[in-house]
């Protein structure tokens, strides 16, 4: 009796503690609207006992808390009111053919799996994880016809989450710092998506296991560094994106067995973490731009480093000692992209971006001018020992210039203008010109209460000592600029008047480049180079239209355009044939050069772009053509023949440009490509040499043999043609072929000429021979009669007779041929003034005057009569004269 009472007392208090039956109504109402939802259905699903039905489990009460209809090649979509099933647990819909929207199942609050896997759902609602804040496994990979959706961030009300797989589920934007939300994620499965934006930094701390986020489509972007704060890690897939910046230290993260990163922007040196991962089995890096020394990997690792990481060398070991130095000064600043991407192989000297080297390869000058880096100095700069110039004005460096920079011996300039360092400045030796302007805390120590002082009154002696270095300085600065009045004063006198743009950019010039030859080269960073939009440049050349084509260049069509501004700009655009690696080595390397070399008579870059497969460099424009079409066709195209003197003057012109090439630029560069063609002309017919495509660097060894023969037929000197041997000299053979066209207006080669004829070269060193014989081959168009011009036409033959040598030692080297030519353009200069006075409309004003009156004029203006014959020329063309 006793045991029977006892339990009517329990049954009395389940029936007060249980739930009142209404809920039973509602699940079943739920359950029949799935059931007439989907098909087909399994043979059960029928009648109103829903808790028996295949799949299905109640509670005590008649509550649904499983549902379970996975791979069960199932259709129709899910009622919008299964959130009303207030105790579900788990719901397996995985692999059937689901499809419409997927219900919200906001504040299912013992909700802990939900499996949605393949299937075909078409929309996700933003509540879905409000209130879910029991949900353990969440799954809707494979449902690739999704409407875009984001994580919302709410997901971080499901702070039980252990997996979250969302793989190829259409999500787009970025991923939201919440992970500091789930102490126990372990699976996060986000690949194939569209998520975009950077690792959260929440990550960091995070327990997740299995991270994959490989292949979005546009892909996740930023560094990577947080990884090495995430030290439960195994497996990492993070290929396929936009990743930038080094690989990070994993020493903590001992777990990893597979790393998966190729396909991403990743730079910089492999840590030795990484290689010594205890546990790692798989690890693939191919398609970044990794540099350094190839990395070593346990023998059971499966490594793919593939063909395009920009490792020093093709085998392990350490990399050339100032690769390694400059490895470290890259790794300060973040390893940027464009170093990563031109700073390829162990040669430091190879054209590498913002590196100049002198002739015995060692490392004289780093630019980083305007680069916008950020980071810091690294002290690895004081290992390049023979550094002369040290740029890093204008970028947003931070900390400290290191003290061992003042153990260079060589260095005689360092600008770090425009940073944001702080700390003391080092001193520097006296012949050191040091520019640390606009960095508000240098100088200053930072205490550590976050107040500044001035650091260095600490002692006396170093205040006195860089008083006597200012003083110094100071002497150092006048008499440089001394030197460069009289430099500028003498370049005056030689190139008379020049227009005001140009006066003007040569004051610039002058005023950034300081004191001497040493720094030529690195005023280029000061013309900063454009980085074009191929929008823009679409726009100004009319869609590359062939109205605007101006030519051919080495690798493509140039076209002309003009800048909203107003400013006339050619546009080379790489043709797509070209597109092979090879082109695009010869589009950087035309980059690489141009950013090196300034000179009045090179042709200036302004810019590029680099869009997909786009590659297009923005030049200067030159009015006039090129010098091709004076010699050759000028009635075609409308110009009147040169003169004498104007063709001198252009000889003299492309001689200094290329002398810079050859030995005045901070690297001996050879043309090889140097032609009529590629000589542009300016409004006052000055001229430039342009196409750099073929452009190399001496120093790459004189003697080096080029698998392809570049250049052109008719210039190419006897043993560059025979044997590829590349020197300096290449290019005086091909400007000795110049100046005998100049002279006899005939082409190179010319198949219309009779055989003997037809090679120009050897035709005009026949002549040559006999003196006399020239004035019969001199171009019909010159007026050899006047004074002077005669002699200095046979003086230029035999010059061109010796630049086309057999043998390169006999061939002078440019500096001597700039000696020869310079005097008679010298002394033509009272001509030049006239032609100025032309320019300004005085030309038929002058035909009117007398003999007496013209010579009257130039007595006046020069005085010495002894100038006289070299006016002649440029009066040979008006009958009126004699
Ligand atoms: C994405 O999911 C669809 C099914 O929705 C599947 O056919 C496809 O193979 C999946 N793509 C990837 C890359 O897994
Ligand atoms: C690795 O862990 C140690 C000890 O917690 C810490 O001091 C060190 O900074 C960590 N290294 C990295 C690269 O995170
Ligand atoms: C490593 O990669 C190979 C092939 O890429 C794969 O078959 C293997 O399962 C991977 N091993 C691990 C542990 O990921
Ligand atoms: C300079 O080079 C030496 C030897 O190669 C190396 O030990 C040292 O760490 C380098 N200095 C810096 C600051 O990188
Ligand atoms: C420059 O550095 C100081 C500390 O060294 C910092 O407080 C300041 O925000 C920085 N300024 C810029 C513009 O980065």
């Amino acid at each position: 009796m006793a045991s029977l009472s006892l339990i009517l007392i329990f049954i009395l208090i389940i029936f007060s503690v249980s739930p009142p039956q209404t809920s039973l109504a509602d699940d079943s109402s739920v359950m029949a609207k799935l059931a007439s939802s989907l098909s087909p259905l399994p043979s059960d699903w029928k009648g109103t006992e829903y808790c028996t039905w295949t799949g299905i489990k109640c509670d005590a009460t008649n509550l649904v808390i499983s549902i379970d209809l996975s791979s069960s090649s199932i259709s129709g979509s899910l009622p919008p009111d299964l959130n009303r099933l207030s105790q579900l647990q788990t719901l397996f819909f995985q692999k059937n053919r689901l499809s419409g929207p997927i219900p919200s199942l906001a504040n299912l609050t013992s909700l802990r799996e939900i499996h949605l896997d393949d299937n075909d759902f078409s929309s996700f609602p933003p509540d879905f994880f409000s209130g879910l804040c029991g949900l353990h496994i969440m799954g809707i990979s494979n449902n690739m016809n999704l409407a875009p959706w984001s994580i919302p961030a709410d997901l971080a009300h499901c702070g039980n989450l252990a997996t979250f797989t969302a793989s190829n589920a259409s999500i787009i934007g970025l991923l939201p710092d919440i992970f500091s939300s789930f102490p126990s994620l372990q699976n996060l499965h986000l690949s194939y998506n569209n998520i975009t934006g950077p690792l959260p930094p929440t990550f960091a701390g995070s327990y997740i296991v299995y991270l994959w986020l490989n292949n979005q489509i546009k892909g996740l972007s930023g560094n990577i560094d947080v990884l090495s704060s995430m030290t439960q890690l195994s497996q990492i897939w993070l290929q396929a994106n936009q990743f930038t910046g080094p690989l990070p230290d994993l020493v903590n993260c001992t777990d990893i067995f597979d790393l998966q990163l190729r396909d991403n922007q990743l730079t910089g040196v492999i840590p030795k973490s990484v290689m010594n991962l205890p546990k790692l089995v798989n690890i693939s890096l191919q398609n970044n731009k990794i540099q350094g020394p190839m990395p070593v990997f346990g023998s059971k690792v499966k490594v793919e480093l593939g063909q395009t990481n920009s490792f020093c060398k093709d085998t392990p070991g350490p990399c050339d000692d100032q690769v390694t130095a400059l490895l470290s000064v890259a790794g300060a600043i973040e390893y940027p992209m464009q170093l990563a991407q031109s700073w390829q192989g162990n040669d430091a000297c190879s054209n590498w971006l913002s590196v100049n080297c002198d002739t015995e390869g060692h490392v004289t000058i780093v630019n980083f001018g305007k680069d916008r880096f950020s980071g810091t100095i690294s002290p690895a700069f004081a290992n390049l020992t023979f550094l002369r110039s040290l740029i890093l004005n204008d970028n947003n460096l931070t900390g400290s210039i290191p003290m061992s920079l003042t153990t260079l011996p060589h260095l005689q300039i360092l600008d770090v203008s425009n940073n944001n360092l702080s700390g003391p400045l080092p001193v520097f030796h006296s012949s050191v010109q040091v520019n640390s302007k606009g960095n508000a805390f240098l100088g200053m120590k930072i205490n550590p209460d976050g107040t500044v002082s001035t650091s260095w009154n600490e002692s006396a002696g170093i205040i006195a000592a860089l008083v006597i270095a200012v003083v110094l300085f100071v002497a150092v600065v006048l008499y440089i600029s001394y030197r460069s009045y009289v430099k500028k004063r003498k370049q005056e006198k030689f190139f008379g008047h020049f227009d005001p743009e140009k006066g003007r950019k040569m004051a610039k010039n002058v005023n950034n480049e300081g004191p001497n030859e040493l720094q030529r080269g690195q005023s280029s960073r000061d013309h900063i180079e454009e980085v074009f939009s191929i929008e823009t440049l679409r726009q100004v050349t009319n869609d590359f239209s062939n109205k605007n084509e101006l030519g051919k260049g080495g690798f493509g069509i140039v076209y002309k355009g003009e800048l909203q501004d107003g400013t006339k700009i050619a546009v080379k655009r790489m043709e797509s044939s070209m597109m092979s690696s090879k082109g695009m080595n010869e589009f950087h390397a035309e980059i690489g050069v141009l950013k090196k070399v300034r000179h009045r008579h090179l042709v200036a870059l302004l810019g590029y772009c680099m869009n997909g497969n786009e590659r297009l460099l923005v030049f200067e424009y030159m009015p006039q053509g090129n010098l091709a079409q004076r010699l050759f066709d000028c009635r075609q195209h409308g110009y009147s023949p040169l003169t004498w003197k104007q063709r001198i003057s252009i000889a003299l012109d492309v001689a200094r440009g290329v002398e810079y090439l050859h030995s005045l630029a901070q690297q001996s560069f050879i043309h090889r490509d140097l032609k009529p063609a590629n000589i542009l002309l300016g409004d006052d017919l000055r001229a430039k040499v342009a196409d750099f495509g073929l452009v190399k660097n001496a120093h790459d060894g004189n003697y080096s043999m080029d698998t392809r023969l570049a250049g052109t037929f008719g210039y190419l000197a006897p043993e560059y043609a025979n044997t590829g041997r590349v020197s300096t000299k290449i290019d005086v053979y091909a400007f000795g072929v110049i100046l005998m066209e100049i002279i006899t207006g005939r082409k190179s080669l010319d198949e219309k000429m009779p055989n003997e004829q037809a090679n120009l070269v050897s035709w005009f060193r026949r002549i040559l021979i006999n003196k006399e014989e020239i004035r019969k081959v001199i171009d019909e168009s010159l007026d050899i009669n006047c004074q002077g011009s005669y002699e200095s036409i046979c003086k230029v033959a035999e010059l061109s007779g010796y630049c086309t040598a057999r043998e390169p030692l006999q061939r002078p080297d440019m500096g001597h041929i700039v000696n020869v030519l310079s005097p008679f353009v010298d002394l033509w200069k009272p001509c030049e003034e006239k032609e100025e006075d032309e320019k300004e409309g005085v030309d038929s004003i002058d035909l009117d005057m007398s003999l007496s009156q013209i010579v009257q004029k130039w007595k006046a203006s020069e005085g010495t009569s002894s100038d006289m014959f070299s006016i002649d020329d440029s009066r040979s063309q008006s009958k009126d004269w004699r």
